[in-house]
């Protein structure tokens, strides 16, 4: 089977005093994307950062950048995120009020569009978007905090937004972040994800360029 996996680190695992040297080691250990988690003590309960650290480390690497944003409103700071050098930024639609809006907004400023749903969000929320979007973003923990345990019932949500997809015809992506391990990876595969956002596992384990290898491993059994 000749699927495309994508392994798109979390830098909110990442130690943030020498943010330059952890983008550049872990895409050299083979990281495809960058994941870059922006929350706002609002819309969820956690702060991090703001497009100037986006801006920051796009010079230390030319891997794309995975912007995810938990905050609300979400508008105004596409444009800023895009500007600092985003290559896809992907938000909640409990914190849009147009969501169709959002979508054509990110394409606007020349960045892949992603719709992210919280394990409890209805799969309803795609029905009339999904041939807008260039990816969905399926959360298998509660966004806010790096390091938290799978949950399992999202594998049959994996399935479901799967199924839907292929429906559509379109090479739209299915990522999946929360809790990825090497241990789970093969099973979130096989469930139907094509792109892995991982964290702890990552920057958590010494040796990066070991644990994206072993990712990889694991996936070309899936
Ligand atoms: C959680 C974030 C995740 C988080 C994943 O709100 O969206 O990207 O960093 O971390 P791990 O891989 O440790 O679960
Ligand atoms: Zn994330």
């Amino acid at each position: 089977m000749s699927r495309t996996f994508r392994i798109a680190p979390s830098l909110l695992s990442a130690d943030f005093a020498r943010l330059g040297e952890e983008v550049r080691d872990v895409v050299d250990a083979g990281a495809d994307w960058l994941h870059l988690d922006v929350m706002d003590n609002h819309y969820v309960p956690n702060l991090t950062v703001g497009p100037l650290v986006c801006q920051a480390i796009r010079p230390h690497t030319s891997a794309p950048i995975d912007v995810h944003l938990m905050v609300k409103p979400v508008d105004r700071l596409v444009p800023d995120f895009a500007k600092a050098g985003a290559n896809l930024i992907s938000f909640h639609p409990e914190a849009s009020e147009h969501v169709d809006r959002t979508i054509a907004l990110i394409k606007e400023c020349g960045c892949k569009a992603g719709l992210v749903l919280n394990p409890a969000t209805s799969l309803s929320c795609l029905d009339f978007v999904l041939p807008q979007l260039d990816f969905v973003l399926l959360m298998s923990v509660n966004p806010g905090f790096g390091g938290q345990k799978f949950i399992p019932y999202t594998l049959e949500k994996i399935r479901q937004v799967r199924s839907r997809i292929d429906a559509t015809g379109r090479d739209i992506w299915l990522e999946v972040d929360g809790g990825v391990k090497t241990d789970n990876i093969v099973e979130i595969a096989r469930a139907g994800a094509d792109t892995f956002v991982a964290g702890s596992a990552i920057f958590g384990a010494g040796d990066y360029a070991h644990t994206i290898a072993a990712m990889r491993a694991a996936l070309a059994g899936a």
